[in-house]
């Protein structure tokens, strides 16, 4: 049977790394999942943490949080794909009310956005009167909504910079939290841990959560220490959703778009890349005469969820279809499009 021209492609930058078969199998879903795209007159939308072969096949535009929120503002496509997790197709209804968003999997959670509810939101307003609220986009809807402005991995230092607040309330990312409190310079509290001082003194300009990924959050400094004892060429370049001792062992951190960039734009030769483990073998296949180190056996359980068999079914089947009541995306979307403003975005 002949090739489908996806497979010469494919194979450009998977060869090597998925077996022939796999590479066979792979092409012909990639090319049925095209040929429904153009008939649907829908667009896809992939994380930089989708498995390669999806990655590097299907998508229109592929990136981190921040610059897939842009490509939803901007598609005239009647159907958004969004190979991501559920909190990102949440974002891109919230920005696309009358187009169908599809999510190619039923759940695709996270662990920071299932850390708080809209309720802890309003209960820490009540608790901190006046005080602006930041949420990082992986929370869901219905906690956007309760919020001043959203931000994310790119951007976080940024969106608190632009309040002009002594004082701001920082959910839900323990870790991101501490790692912009250390990019600002502000002395960040957590409430859930410590009370608010009795004297009302204000010795805290950051109030946080206790939020973590469950991904990130198991890099440790060790694994850094190891990485440079055996190979001290080693450039480390961690997620700002690791813990801050790990950011602070490591030589970059920056959003998973920052990090594909650094690695494309750096002359070093190998590297340690701290984050979902996908994106290292997407890294690799573009950067071919540079070695990844391997500690990665980290892979996201949601974003894992994501395969080329439920993206062909999503356009197929129109499943599972994104919604968002109105009241909450109304103010959801006032709190994501601040952000995307923020950096001279367009919406
Ligand atoms: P980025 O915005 O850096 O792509 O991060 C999203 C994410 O979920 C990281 O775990
Ligand atoms: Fe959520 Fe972490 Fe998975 Fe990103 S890697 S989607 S933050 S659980």
């Amino acid at each position: 049977m002949p090739h489908p021209p996806i497979y010469e492609e494919m194979k450009s930058k998977l060869e090597g790394m998925l077996p022939e078969f796999e590479l066979n199998y792979k092409a012909e879903l990639a090319d049925e999942i095209l040929r429904l795209k153009e008939e649907k007159n829908a667009v896809i939308l992939a994380h930089n943490y989708m498995e390669p072969a999806l990655y590097y096949s299907v998508p229109d535009f592929r990136g981190d949080s921040l610059e897939l929120s842009r490509k939803a503002v901007e598609t005239d496509k009647d159907i958004i794909v969004f190979c991501g997790v559920r909190f990102m197709a949440e974002t891109a209804k919230i920005l696309n009310p009358h187009k169908t968003v599809l999510l190619p999997a039923k759940k695709a959670g996270c662990s920071l956005a299932a850390s708080i509810t809209a309720e802890d939101v309003q209960a820490l307003k009540r608790q901190f009167p006046g005080v602006p609220v930041v949420t990082y986009v992986n929370t869901y809807a219905n906690v956007k909504a309760e919020t001043d402005i959203c931000c994310t991995s790119s951007n976080a230092a940024a969106v608190v910079e632009s309040l002009h607040t002594d004082t701001v309330i920082f959910l839900p990312d323990e870790y991101l939290a501490k790692n912009t409190a250390i990019e600002t310079g502000k002395h960040i509290i957590f409430p859930t841990k410590q009370p608010k001082p009795h004297d009302g003194t204000l010795d805290y300009q950051l109030i946080g959560w206790h939020g973590r990924c469950e991904v990130h959050e198991k890099f440790t400094v060790e694994d850094i220490e190891n990485a440079r004892k055996q190979f001290p060429d080693v450039l480390v370049l961690a997620h700002p959703e690791c813990p801050p001792d790990v950011v602070a062992a490591a030589d970059y951190s920056g959003s998973t778009t920052a990090m594909v960039e650094y690695v494309k734009a750096s002359k070093a030769k190998r590297y340690l890349i701290l984050t979902e483990c996908s994106m290292g073998d997407n890294i690799v296949a573009e950067n071919p005469d540079k070695e990844m180190l391997r500690i990665c056996s980290i892979r996201c359980p949601h974003m894992n969820e994501i395969t080329l068999e439920e993206t062909r079914d999503a356009l197929l089947k129109t499943q599972y279809v994104i919604d968002v009541p109105e009241d909450i995306r109304i103010r959801a979307y006032t709190a994501v499009k601040r952000m995307i403003e923020i950096g001279g975005g367009k919406i």
